[in-house]
């Protein structure tokens, strides 16, 4: 281990993140219900610039009266470069007891993160808020990306990053046909086999930003969470989507439409075989310590102690669902 520790997240489960648009409330009652762990009400690009100012009060209503159980509850504020951000700010962090985050679109340099900070430190000091809130931050830029490793560790708050890859698209200017999507040129082509044939094998163009983000956050202590999956109509195409994510090293993904909550709790829940597995790890190198001895093989395999903690982690999550 390296002799700098990193500071964890406070530990929330955030397999699914249902974004949900201020302004239209007739959702919320529906979200609260929902078994989504995580719920974002938007003020951002789902919110019409004439309808913000209503979706704001809809907002600051709805975290005081509807009972949101357990879930972790978040505002998607307006970019640092809009005239609507510090409103948004003011009136949710003052308001809202309840507030747990703060998600932050368009995050582009560690200095958005601090400005913020202040902001929410002096609003909460002068209402003697009990509850501290958390940042989370969206990386949907080219400058965002560049700056990600400051971004991830630019204010005590931070608890989790996002991969916004409709906006990173846009803004570094990739082709795309579904947001979050593979792309038909995105691709390889083998060379030709004995008969000459050849096979088109689909890339995922997302991988490196993807894998870049989790990097970062990770090395910050911070969840690191997958985005939105346009198509809601396409079940399969989001499992692969978030299977990939995890894979990658996500713990969750965006849930733009309720019909994607389930997916992702299901994709980010370790199932009872690992579960099971992660615990016979477990007990296996408990009692290998017990006998003295180091190294541990189970069902023909070695278990280092990258696999024991891995298998921590597991069996965490797996209690953490457990509980919620
Ligand atoms: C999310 O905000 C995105 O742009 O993908
Ligand atoms: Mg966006």
């Amino acid at each position: 281990m390296s002799f700098t520790v990193v500071d964890q997240a406070p530990l929330r489960l955030n397999r699914s993140e249902l974004a949900v648009p201020g302004s239209n409330p007739k959702l919320f009652e529906k979200a609260a219900r929902s078994a989504a762990d995580v719920v974002f009400l938007d003020l951002e690009d789902a919110v019409a610039p004439d309808d913000k100012p209503q979706a704001r009060k809809n907002i600051v209503e709805a975290l005081n009266d509807v009972n949101w159980g357990n879930k972790t509850m978040s505002v998607r504020i307006n970019g640092l470069d809009t005239h609507y951000m510090y409103r948004d700010v003011i009136d949710v962090v003052e308001n809202c007891p309840r507030l747990d985050l703060i998600m932050i679109p368009k995050a582009g340099t560690a200095a958005d993160i601090y400005a913020l900070d202040m902001l929410v430190t002096q609003i909460e000091t002068a209402k003697g808020r009990d509850k501290r809130i958390g940042f989370e931050m969206i990386i949907e830029s080219a400058l965002g990306m560049a700056n990600v490793d400051e971004i991830a560790r630019a204010s005590k708050r931070n608890e989790s990053m996002h991969f916004g890859v409709a906006d990173y698209a846009a803004s570094i200017k990739a082709r795309t046909v579904n947001i979050g999507g593979p792309h038909p040129d995105y691709g390889v082509l083998t060379d030709p086999d004995a008969e000459g044939a050849r096979d088109y094998v689909w890339g995922d163009p997302w991988h490196y930003a993807l894998s870049r983000m989790v990097v970062a956050a990770r090395a910050a202590g911070l969840r690191a969470v997958d985005g939105p999956f346009g198509d809601f109509s396409d079940a399969e195409g989001y499992r692969a989507a978030a299977r990939r994510a995890g894979v990658l090293g996500c713990e969750g993904k965006w849930s733009i439409h309720p019909s994607q909550i389930a997916l992702g709790n299901e994709v980010f829940s370790p199932s009872d075989e690992e579960v099971a597995k992660a615990q016979r790890i477990l007990d296996a190198m408990e009692e290998a310590q017990r006998d003295g001895r180091g190294a541990v093989a189970l069902d023909g395999k070695l278990i280092d102690i990258a696999s024991i903690k891995q298998a921590e982690v597991l069996v965490k999550k797996a209690e953490e669902i457990a509980a919620a």
